[in-house]
């Protein structure tokens, strides 16, 4: 009975989505020794700046956060709360807020995607959302919107997203000195991937370069800023990201080097044109693989071939898929760097494999 009491109290919070702290009210001249002795009783809320207010005759109080009550003094419930620092987790502002039972699913981390916050927020939870969204506005007063994530499906890599808080989706997202606009509910954007976004853009100068999954420029806008091949072709089949892609071309200034193009690059592809191809995609890129191979020069050039591979198949798989793939046309293979990108789901990595074919 205690407990659902409980539950109903913390409901009724959540209803007004008021975060409400504690905090004792000492006159400003006393406020150090109270402070000291708060502290020294492990009750003092460090998190939380100390506030000043004013008495009923103008006289100047301190409002000292603390974690619970205090006998003594007199105790508010502090509605504007101000912290030391947006570093300070999710889970440490919603101390004493929900019940201790559900801290445990408050979520660790988000993606911050220009200026919307993305958050996967677990079941148990999910009466909480609200709140949650309302917390990560505070820690991030920059954010318009906080939209709950369900994860990417389908061959068009199409994000399953909610509108939680805010009605504005599409961003401007600046990663590495690069602009990547989007809508965050039409197109995903991986953080895991940022390493390789950052090695893609050290490589390909004076090159031609194939990106057969170029999505809204991932690897092509970043490669092209930096290092200025002599022209980057960059096909992507879904509308949207494509449109997104022609976009971030005009954003970065960089129509000179970047040839959009939009459909299956199954099709395509050009052939013996690319001192490099990029084949950024994931769940099916093996099928691929005789086009990718083929946009590279008779002469030679560079493979990067990404895949999800599970852990025991550790780069045996990968790199067998390509010499397969090249003995067919009569490619000779040599494996340069073999890497993970990042965890994809338990026991399966996504991976990259650098080859030069020739
Ligand atoms: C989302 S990207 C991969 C993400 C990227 N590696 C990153 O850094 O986040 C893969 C893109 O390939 C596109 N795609 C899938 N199949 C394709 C095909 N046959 N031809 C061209 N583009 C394709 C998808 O629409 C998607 O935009």
């Amino acid at each position: 009975m205690l407990c659902s009491w409980i539950h109903v109290v913390f409901l009724l919070q959540h209803d007004k989505i008021n975060i409400m702290k504690k905090a004792i009210i000492v006159p400003a001249e006393e406020a150090e020794p109270v402070r000291l002795k708060l502290l020294q009783r492990d009750i003092l809320d460090k998190n939380r700046k100390i506030k000043v207010s004013r008495g009923h005759t103008g006289e100047k109080l301190l409002e000292i956060p603390v974690k619970g009550n205090v006998e003594g003094y007199t105790i508010i419930e502090q509605k504007e709360l101000e912290y030391y620092g947006k570093w300070e987790s999710l889970k440490e502002r919603l101390e004493g807020v929900i019940p201790v039972e559900e801290l445990e699913y408050v979520p660790s981390g988000w993606q911050l995607i220009g200026d919307v916050i993305i958050v996967s927020i677990p079941e148990e939870i999910d009466s909480r959302k609200a709140l949650i969204a309302k917390t990560l506005l505070e820690m991030y007063p920059g954010c318009k919107s906080v939209i709950q994530d369900f994860g990417i499906e389908g061959q068009f890599r199409e994000p399953k997203r909610k509108i939680v808080t805010g009605s504005q989706t599409e961003t401007i997202h600046r990663e590495n000195q690069c602009l990547f606009k989007m809508d965050v509910m039409l197109i995903m954007y991986s953080k895991g991937n940022l390493p390789e976004r950052k090695r893609m853009s050290m490589l390909g100068k004076d090159e031609v370069v194939v990106d057969m999954f170029a999505g809204i420029g991932y690897f092509s806008i970043p490669m092209a800023v930096y290092s200025k091949p002599e022209k980057i072709i960059s096909i992507e089949i879904n509308p949207v990201s494509y449109g997104y892609l022609l976009e971030n071309i005009l954003l970065n200034q960089v129509e000179n080097i970047i040839m959009p193009i939009n459909g299956d690059c199954s099709k395509l592809t050009p052939q013996d044109v690319a001192d490099r191809v990029i084949m950024g995609y994931v769940g099916s890129t093996h099928h691929y693989l005789n086009q990718g191979l083929m946009a590279i020069k008779k002469g030679g050039g560079v493979l990067h071939y990404h895949e999800t591979t599970p852990e025991e198949l550790l780069f045996e798989r990968p790199v067998s898929r390509i010499r397969d793939a090249a003995l067919e046309i009569g490619r000779e293979v040599k494996i340069r760097e073999c890497r993970r990108i990042k965890k994809y789901a338990p026991g399966v990595w996504h991976v990259v494999v650098d080859a030069e074919i020739s």
